[in-house]
């Protein structure tokens, strides 16, 4: 059983669109694969799942797993959950999402868990995403975007991680808005971080099963990550 945690450098960075692509692409190589949103926030959906971004992961994985393993905690305004808690009075159960994520690992061959917001998305006074995915114990991916700015954003992500000592699989650059030529993004941030860049997605039009599949095989790489 193997987990990643997707993280980003922002909140709309892209971490929904490469955690689906991932999520397809491991389904169809042959991987049972979970998904899972410890935190989500914002307007709930109608029916299923609360959270977007889970009704979306959900569906690209084909897992229905309960609502109380994949997403423990849904705040149901745009907030991070240290502000949904001050703003709601309902605070945030660390304990309630580690052992949802205990059960989930072992439902799965493999589990990939969206963070919320950024690196340092703060959760409770003194917690943040990065002590989160410490007691987690699993590998991170950073994703970030080729806008200009991005360098320092990644740069700032990258050395939290080194702070509390969480192992980086690599970074992968949301390619779809303007910004750097990539290759010279990629070749700096790899330089710069000393992480791997594991690949660059373009903007993507078509999101059905067989798009994802197709441009995440082709630039993605999937042996790193699954090393
Ligand atoms: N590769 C892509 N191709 C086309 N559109 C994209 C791509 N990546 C992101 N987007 C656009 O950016 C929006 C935000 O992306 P996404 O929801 O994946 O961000 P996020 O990091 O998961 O945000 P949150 O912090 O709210 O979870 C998407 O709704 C989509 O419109
Ligand atoms: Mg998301």
């Amino acid at each position: 059983m193997k987990s990643l945690f997707i993280t980003g450098t922002d909140t709309d960075v892209g971490k929904t669109y490469i955690t689906r692509g991932l999520a397809v692409t491991f389904r169809k190589i042959g991987i049972d694969v979970g998904v899972m949103k410890p935190f989500a926030a914002g307007r709930a959906e109608k029916k299923g799942y609360k959270s977007k971004d889970i009704v979306m992961l959900s569906k690209a994985a084909q897992a229905c797993d309960p609502e109380k393993l994949v997403n423990p905690q849904f705040f149901p305004i745009p907030a991070s959950p240290y502000t949904a808690w001050k703003t709601l009075k309902t605070k945030p159960k660390i304990s309630t999402i580690l052992s949802s994520f205990k059960k989930l690992s072992k439902l799965h061959e493999m589990l990939l868990v969206e963070g919320m917001g950024g690196i340092m998305t703060p959760i409770l006074k003194d917690y943040y995403v990065t002590n989160l995915i410490k007691e987690m114990k699993i590998p991170a991916i950073i994703v970030t975007r080729s806008k200009i700015g991005t360098v320092n954003h990644t740069i700032m992500t990258c050395k939290m991680c080194e702070k509390y000592k969480i192992p980086v699989k690599g970074i992968i650059i949301n390619n779809f808005d303007d910004g750097y030529p990539v290759a010279e993004l990629k070749r700096d941030l790899q330089n710069l971080t000393g992480i791997k860049v594991l690949g660059s997605i373009p903007f993507i039009k078509d999101m059905s099963d067989s798009s994802l599949y197709c441009i995440f095989k082709e630039n993605i790489d999937l042996k790193t990550l699954l090393k």
